[in-house]
């Protein structure tokens, strides 16, 4: 796995079998790693990153809610990652990680060294391998009613951190083992928020709903399809959703830079809509696949060269 690849640590390139941390590290002690995770396509101009100071500055926000002391501004950081693709050809995906990595007695740490690791490389040659995985084209979801999303008064749902991941893992695996491929929380008024590594979008007579951004990590695909779908004439709102709303969905689909928009065909035993992707559902995810690989104008500037 990541045989040959180089990793950005600190300002200089070290190999992938050495970007490790102590298992007494607070970061792992304390679930503290901030990261954020950005995609990287194929164009006809060679590789493009897609968004990337947005996904950054979402990394730099991550770290202001925590009051973790990151030492890099954005330029450094799109500097770095820049030059971690151009190190390491035929990556698709770059993780960034922001870790304490020093061994602490407390949870404050005496040590308040942010490191930063920027890996880039490919999910299915480096991290997957040769070990089964598969992810299906259309989402079966599970409502999961259990105190299983982010809450405020724990973690601000915006900070996208390891600890808070450690819930929606365990739901998400439950919900595995009973077929399903996702699951959807609730806050704890019951409100619709998000999947573990995802948005939700709901199509009704024509019109995207999504909930409000402060419950959910603001997803760079979700704001990335909100702007499609208005500059196409759609209407989109953004507001408390209901496990009924979703219910009555004529569409559903989870947007992510893992997975694009991904549609949505069960919830809970329920067939969604026809049982079909839906049309908008279809439009939004041809067009959104045409904007990451550079085939549409308009979003242009959303793409970072790096040939
Ligand atoms: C909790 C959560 N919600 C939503 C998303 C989707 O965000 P993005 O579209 O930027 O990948 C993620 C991404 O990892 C996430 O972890």
């Amino acid at each position: 796995m990541g045989m040959n690849r180089q990793i950005w640590y600190d300002g200089r390139f070290i190999a992938w079998e050495d970007a490790t941390v102590h298992v007494l590290a607070q970061s792992i002690q304390r679930g503290s790693l901030a990261f954020d995770y950005v995609s990287v396509y194929d164009t006809e101009r060679g590789a493009a990153i897609f968004r990337l100071p947005d996904h950054l500055a979402r990394l730099i926000r991550t770290c202001e809610i925590m009051g973790l002391p990151l030492e890099q501004d954005l330029d450094t950081l799109i500097g770095a990652c820049i030059e971690t693709v151009r190190a390491n050809p035929g990556s698709h995906s770059i993780r960034i990680c922001a870790v304490l990595a020093s061994i602490e007695p407390d949870v404050v740490p005496i040590d308040p060294h942010l490191s930063i690791y920027i890996a880039a490389y490919d999910t299915v040659s480096d991290i997957i391998g040769s070990r089964p995985y598969e992810r299906r084209p259309n989402v079966a979801l599970k409502i999961e009613r259990e105190k299983a999303g982010r809450r405020e008064d724990i973690i601000p749902p915006n900070a996208k951190i390891a600890a808070s991941y450690t819930a929606p893992m365990t739901a998400k695996w439950r919900a595995r083992k009973e077929g399903f491929d996702d699951v959807l929380l609730l806050d704890e008024a019951g409100w619709v928020t998000e999947a573990p590594t995802a948005n939700i979008f709901v199509v009704k007579n024509g019109a995207l709903h999504t909930p409000p951004g402060s419950k959910v990590v603001l997803g760079v695909t979700r704001r990335s399809v909100m702007r499609i779908a208005i500059d196409a004439g759609i209407e989109v709102i953004e507001d408390d959703l209901a496990v009924d709303d979703l219910r009555a969905a004529d569409e559903l689909f989870l947007t992510a830079t893992s997975a694009g928009v991904w549609p949505v065909l069960r919830l809970d035993q329920d067939i969604v809509g026809n049982g079909d992707v839906g049309a908008l559902t279809t439009s939004l995810r041809s067009t959104y696949r045409k904007v990451v690989t550079g085939q549409d104008e308009r979003y242009r500037e959303w793409l970072t060269y790096t040939d």
